[in-house]
């Protein structure tokens, strides 16, 4: 008999690669995915901790799902609630304690072992697992069972070293993980046998990659990159989060080389203040980042950049902020995410004495994302009338229209035929909307092959 099997993601794209992954870890069990929590044999809430805001929408999703659960034992059936991610690893208890209907609550380094944990519930009880545990849930876990569209997540790395004083990732996630190049191989080879054409690499920090190669020693980033390149079929690269401190030259070199890896990088700098910079224990400073971003430039100058930014760090000062508004102006950044500061609990910027007041960081974050998104609509205007390669992921709002991404990881709405969804076509800017653009097919290049970037 088939169950019904929801899962809702929180958060970054690791969460979202981690649902898929447990979803092919029960699909042997006869789970198959569902789009709605009504009905579901089993729901998955995969949470992430890493603002306060998160996990407050966990409880009140929970509350939610009280009433279909009980809805669901009126007919006599069971619904399995599950909590996964970050906020299970953080608060386990706290949930078991706090909402008594959770069947079970899961790090995110033990899923690979859902199945058993279900089977567990079949005699009664309920089940924490919170471990990181010796064996390495990668080895674990089936192969991707189902695509979701040409465009995959695949993560390579896991946790983090560096401690930046507002994070809880090094926590929840762990020490800093680098997944062997083989195994990695294999799933990127897995994932393209499934129509997969667009790969983006993931992890906490995926520039720090360090996997083992073939021979044993450790391979970069860059080497992962130049070694995926060479799958047939396999037709862009990507990757994100990185740490500015771990952009090593071998990595910057492969934009300027690897044709396949897209030009659009995730840098986060958080923020402007070297005073700021140095109390995240970032370690660098803004203009380390201004000279890293120009090294970049000069090796693929076409490149689009985009950055987290915190505003109200503990001790932040008017002057600080301004450090942040200048280097945003310096750099400019087609894509960007901002935020308050948010205390989370057992990191040392948590205790800090100087907390920034509400109301200065909600005028601060205003006046920082009307400048962002001034750059993010002034880089969709840059595009205009220009020409580019799409791959088409989906089918659009519009009846004949389909969404792909630029090589800048722009959406682009385009009128096309739905058979087109997984190929990567010619198209020209007609329209720029503040965050997307609208373009048209364009003739194929008489010598075939992806286009770069060119001005029609
Ligand atoms: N408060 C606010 N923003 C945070 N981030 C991480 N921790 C916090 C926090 N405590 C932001 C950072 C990071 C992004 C994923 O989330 O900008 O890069
Ligand atoms: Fe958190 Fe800093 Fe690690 Fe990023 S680099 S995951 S912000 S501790």
């Amino acid at each position: 008999m088939t169950r019904k099997l929801f899962i809702k993601s929180y958060g970054c794209q690791m969460n979202a690669y981690d649902s898929t992954r447990m979803a092919d870890v029960m699909a042997p069990h006869g789970y198959a995915l569902t789009d709605t929590p009504e009905g579901a044999d089993m729901v998955v809430l995969n949470t992430c901790h890493i603002r306060e805001k998160a996990a407050e929408k966990v409880y009140s999703e929970l509350g939610r799902l009280r009433t279909l659960k009980s809805d669901k034992a009126a007919q006599g059936e069971r619904m399995v609630i599950a909590v996964a991610g970050c906020v299970a690893q953080a608060e386990g208890e706290e949930i078991m304690r706090r909402v008594d209907f959770v069947d079970i609550v899961l790090g995110p380094q033990v899923y690979h072992r859902l199945p058993e944990m279900v089977a567990k519930l079949g005699r009664g009880g309920k089940v924490l697992d919170t471990e990181f545990p010796a064996i390495d849930k990668f080895d674990s876990l089936p192969k991707p069972s189902a695509a979701q569209g040409p465009t995959a997540f695949l993560t390579v790395q896991e946790g983090c070293d560096k401690f930046c004083t507002f994070c809880v990732v090094p926590y929840t996630r762990g020490a800093e993980y680098s997944r062997p190049v083989a195994q990695i191989e294999v799933e990127a080879r897995q994932l393209v046998d499934l129509g997969v054409r667009e790969i983006t690499l993931l992890g906490q920090n995926v520039n720090a990659y360090h996997g083992a190669g073939s021979d044993g020693t450790a391979t970069g980033l860059g080497g992962l990159i130049r070694k995926l390149a060479q799958i047939d079929g396999l037709k862009r690269l990507r990757y994100m989060t990185s740490h500015p401190r771990d952009m090593d030259d071998d990595l910057i070199a492969a934009h300027a080389d690897e044709e396949k890896l897209m030009p659009f990088l995730h840098l986060p700098v958080q923020s402007g203040s070297d005073a700021v910079l140095d109390a995240m224990n970032r370690g660098h400073t803004a203009d380390d980042y201004r000279r890293l971003v120009a090294r970049i430039q000069t090796a693929r100058p076409d490149i689009a950049l985009s950055s987290d930014f915190i505003v109200g760090y503990p001790g932040e000062s008017d002057s600080d902020f301004e450090a942040t508004l200048a280097l945003v102006r310096d750099i400019g950044f087609a894509q960007s995410f901002s935020f308050k500061y948010s205390p989370r609990p057992g990191t040392p910027a948590a205790s800090a004495r100087k907390q920034v007041a509400e109301e200065v960081m909600a005028e601060r974050l205003e006046r920082l994302q009307a400048i962002l998104n001034e750059q993010t609509s002034g880089f969709a205007r840059s595009l205009l009338g220009k020409s580019f390669d799409v791959l088409f992921e989906r089918p659009g709002r519009y009846a004949g229209q389909l969404i792909g991404r630029s090589p800048h990881l722009q959406p682009v709405h385009v009128f096309a035929p739905e058979h087109a969804i997984g190929d990567i076509v010619p198209v020209r800017v007609t329209e720029a909307m503040p965050r997307s653009v609208t373009a048209e097919l364009v003739m194929a290049r008489p010598n075939g092959g992806q286009l770069a970037m060119v001005a029609s």
